[in-house]
């Protein structure tokens, strides 16, 4: 892939990512917790009718300065036991609103750091859930792992507690970024990590987590990282680009004073990185997701029914509502977002006194439900059918493009710049076009054409 200069100087201004629509920074305290329970109880009459669940443990041991997900620094062993029995409490109130004909298909326990807690703690956290709801028959129980501590007992563990899917941040091998960044490598050789996790079943899947754009890196030594990764085979990979949102994350002004790679640089080390991972047999899903060819996530790309969550990205059969829990967690149900207050304390306080802790969200218009549809469709699948869109969503073509900002016109100028084209169906997203696929979500959504907020550049 070669992406030209003069299109990263165009195209590279801040964009929202869209792994939700709307963005997060579009959520309100309209969204209150009455609003919630409507919308969990109304939800039980929607599709689709399965159920995922996300556990957010935000704890870490070390924070990095990079870090733009919702973490805390480690509590101590009686606050953290109380933030988990807390959170056993909020899966119980929420799992007494939902219909029990229902199946669980994805749990998946995000961070922060699961894997800070002890393991018996998140085993007694899935066997609540066991309990509380019937499972899909190949459930995806997934927990996001750094490897700075993870023992091949606690993987023992986690994997006898349920879980198939284990994602390990490893950022970039180079110890020497990851010091500059204020993080600890991995404690074991990761080929050793992935061999234990995949001994004894073929059904548990690795996925590793990199990120380009650190201080520090060049294109020939993030390329190294990837050909380390390749050389493990893992099931999944990942490569993040350094999402830069020092406005909402004091510690990555610390970056800023380091230096950051520009966006030349950075244009590079996805199209190297991205060129070595195409020729060594994986595949390219969505922006930065690569997976060997037999993964199911190929499968759905090819046949067009790949879905994403805020989780990532997952199968239109194993997908869910999302029902989140812990701090700062977001629920993802067919009508709208809700998310849980970021302060450990408000949050057991609150449940605590029998109240979920809703601190905001959104509740998506009609309108909003198709450009919703739309742009997911653009997201996951690089492609927008008008007529499947319609007949999804039970309405006509110019319904469909009433409801987004469509410019044809503008359409035709992402043409002219190779960055997609145009079919008698509707447009496919070009090889290279690809990383510019946020800026042709943007222009169909009527809420950032018309209302400001900040976001991170594409590149
Ligand atoms: C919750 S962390 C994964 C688990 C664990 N905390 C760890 O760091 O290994 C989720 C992932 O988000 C990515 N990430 C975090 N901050 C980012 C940022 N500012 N830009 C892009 N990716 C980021 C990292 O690749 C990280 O592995
Ligand atoms: S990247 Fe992971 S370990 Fe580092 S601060 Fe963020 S959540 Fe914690």
């Amino acid at each position: 892939m070669i992406i030209p200069e003069h299109l990263l100087e165009k195209y590279n201004s801040p964009v929202p990512r869209y792994t939700s629509y709307p963005p997060a920074n579009y959520f309100t305290g309209e969204v209150t917790e009455s609003k919630y329970i409507e919308a969990v109880k109304d939800s039980n009459n929607r599709n689709p009718q399965n159920i995922s669940i996300y556990i957010h443990i935000p704890f870490c041991k070390k924070l990095c300065f990079y870090c733009g997900c919702n973490a805390l620094p480690l509590a101590t062993m009686s606050a953290m036991e109380n933030y988990v029995t807390t959170l056993k409490q909020e899966i119980r109130m929420v799992a007494a609103l939902i219909d029990k004909g229902r199946k669980v298909s994805q749990i998946h326990y995000g961070g922060g750091t699961p894997n800070v807690l002890p393991v018996e703690w998140i085993a007694e956290i899935n066997e609540l859930i066991y309990s509380l709801f019937k499972l899909t028959d190949q459930p995806e129980i997934a927990i996001e792992c750094n490897p700075a501590h993870l023992s091949f007992d606690y993987i023992d563990r986690l994997k006898k507690a349920g879980f198939n899917r284990f994602s390990i941040g490893i950022q970039d091998f180079n110890k020497d970024i990851l010091k500059t960044v204020n993080r600890d490598p991995s404690e074991f050789p990761v080929g050793e990590i992935l061999q234990k996790i995949k001994s004894g079943s073929e059904h548990i899947a690795v996925n590793l987590d990199f990120i380009y754009g650190l201080p520090g890196q060049t294109v020939e030594s993030f390329l190294d990282s990837i050909r380390k990764a390749v050389d493990l085979r893992p099931d999944r990979l990942v490569t993040f680009s350094y999402a830069h949102v020092p406005w909402v994350k004091k510690a990555q002004k610390i970056l800023d004073k380091i230096g950051l790679p520009d966006g030349e640089l950075k244009m590079k080390m996805f199209s190297e990185s991205h060129n070595f991972l195409l020729a060594n047999g994986y595949k390219s899903i969505g922006l930065d997701h690569y997976v060997l060819e037999s993964d199911e996530l190929y499968q759905a790309l090819q046949n067009k029914s790949l879905h994403r969550n805020f989780q990532g990205y997952c199968t239109r059969h194993t997908t869910g509502q999302v029902y989140a829990f812990g701090v700062s967690s977001i629920s993802q149900l067919e009508k709208g977002y809700a998310q849980n207050t970021k302060s450990v304390k408000d949050y057991i306080e609150s449940i605590n006194s029998g109240h979920l802790p809703i601190d905001k969200g959104y509740m998506l218009s009609d309108n909003e439900i198709i450009v919703r549809e739309v742009i997911n469709q653009l997201m996951c699948n690089m492609h927008i059918h008008w007529k499947e869109l319609a007949d999804r969503l039970n309405i006509s073509q110019t319904a469909v493009k009433n409801a987004i900002t469509y410019d044809g016109a503008e359409l035709k100028k992402f043409e002219e710049d190779g960055i997609l084209q145009l079919t008698a169906e509707g447009l496919e997203m070009t090889e290279s076009g690809t990383l510019f696929i946020r800026n042709v979500a943007a222009s169909f959504d009527p809420l950032t054409n018309t209302q400001f907020k900040q976001f991170s550049k594409p590149v």
